[in-house]
Order: C-alpha cells, then structure tokens, then sequence
C-alpha cells in the first residue's frame, strides 16, 4: 500500500514558518510510522530531521503528534491510518530545534528536580537492601517510564504554564516515594506540594492517554495528593 504524510517541518537557520510538506511512500499494513520516516530520509530526502534509536519502544526518542496524539512512530502502524494522511508534528509545547526534533532539557532538568535514585541515610546492609514482593508492586508501574514526554507534551496544564513541573516529573516523583528503600518520602512530597507541583493537575488524563507505557500517571498523581494530605498533616512543617 502507499502511505501518506504530511510532515510540519521547520529548520530556524533557513525557515521563518513551519510548513507542512507531504511525502507519499510505499509501506506494508503491518510497518510502523518509524519504518515510512526512515524511508523518506533514505530514500526522498535526506534533510528531514526526527529522533529515533531502539525502534520497538524502549528508548522513547521517538514521540511526536501523529494525527493530533502524541505517541512513539515506531509504536504505530501503518494500517491503524488506513485511508487517511498521516499528520506529524512536533511534541507540542516544547521548542522545536528542527522538524520533529524538540528541545527535551527542560524536560529532563524537571525530571533532575525530582532526584530520580535512591536515597537513605542508614548505612546499607551486607548485600543490598530488600524488599518484599508488595513493596515493590507499588512502583511496579511507573518505573515503567521511557521518559518520551508524551504525557507532559499532551497536558493542557503545560501548555497553559510554563512553569508547571509536568506529569513525567511526579511518575518520578511517585518512582521513590513510595519506594520503601527511600527515605526521603516527606522532602519528596514537600517539593511537590505546591501549585505548579501536583496541586496544578486538574485530572484532564491526557497524560494516561498517551502514554505509550500505559501507565496510570493521573492515578499515581492522585496517589501523591492524597499521601500529601496524610503526610503533611502529620507531619505539619
Ligand atoms: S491528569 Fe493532570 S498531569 Fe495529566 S494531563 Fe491532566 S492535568 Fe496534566
Ligand atoms: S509517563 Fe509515559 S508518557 Fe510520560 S514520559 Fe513516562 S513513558 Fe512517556
Ligand atoms: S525509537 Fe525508541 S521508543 Fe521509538
């Protein structure tokens, strides 16, 4: 089959505008996005700039708007856009460095913020420090994350304010407080409980949409709350 698509491209050293620029291929049903992005390039023209490195989903370089969804090209098919145009852009409301290519470091400074590793002043045991089966279920889901950014590009929350830490921050966030290794779970959750922290989610759930890990980020992010609110009234400052 051919497929279609429409790419915004845009490179600040010679564009003023982004512009849209369609490119037609051929693609089996079963190829992914990735597969028709990598022959354009190869093939059509080589200038089109996009991030990619494991192509199954597992380096998060990837995200981008397909059809007006952010998610990872090399997670979406060809045949789920049957009969349409695919449309790419850029993740939204990041800076665009050159067409699908965004400027991630804010991102991961958030992220950086939240000190995504363990913490715990006690010194360590002989072999390593254990935890039970029920323990680590509780993190079982978020240390899913790629870190594609998927979620915080997608949020309406982000894009309203700037200054908002995002729904990727507090999946780390969530990552080692409730880590039972960690011992920083009140610092942890006095850092976020702020309005541009957790109190600036206004449980849209585009982020738990888009992600392509499924994990339940506006649940962990209610999960934050509410230990908020149980910690800190306990522990008053
Ligand atoms: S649930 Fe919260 S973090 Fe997720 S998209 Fe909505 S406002 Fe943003
Ligand atoms: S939570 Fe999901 S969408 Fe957000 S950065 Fe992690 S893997 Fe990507
Ligand atoms: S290329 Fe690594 S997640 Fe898509």
């Amino acid at each position: 089959m051919e497929a279609q698509l429409k790419i915004l491209r845009f490179d600040p050293e010679t564009d003023t505008e982004p512009r849209y620029k369609t490119y037609t291929v051929k693609a089996e049903p079963s190829e992914r996005i990735l597969d028709c992005l990598n022959r354009i390039k190869w093939e059509q023209d080589g200038t089109l700039a996009y991030r990619m490195s494991c192509g199954h989903g597992v380096c998060g370089s990837d995200a981008m708007k397909i059809n007006g969804r952010c998610g990872l090209a090399c997670q979406k098919l060809v045949k789920d856009f049957a009969g349409e145009e695919i449309v790419l852009e850029p993740l939204p409301t990041f800076t665009v460095l050159k067409d699908l290519i965004v400027d991630m470091e804010t991102f991961f400074d958030r992220v950086k913020l939240m000190r995504p590793y363990l913490i715990n002043a006690e010194l360590p045991p002989p072999k390593e420090r254990l935890q039970d089966q029920d323990e680590r279920s509780k993190v079982d889901a978020v240390i899913r994350c790629i870190l594609c950014a998927c979620c915080t590009a997608a949020c309406p929350v982000t894009a309203e304010n700037q200054q908002y830490l995002g729904p990727a921050s507090f999946v780390w966030a969530f990552r080692y407080i409730f880590d039972s290794r960690d011992d920083q779970q009140l610092e942890r959750l006095t850092q976020i409980n702020t309005p541009d922290g957790v109190w600036g989610c206004r449980n849209l759930f585009e982020c738990t949409r888009v992600c392509p890990k499924e994990i339940p980020v506006t649940k962990s992010i209610n999960t934050i709350k509410r230990e908020i609110q149980k910690t800190l009234k306990e522990n008053p400052q």
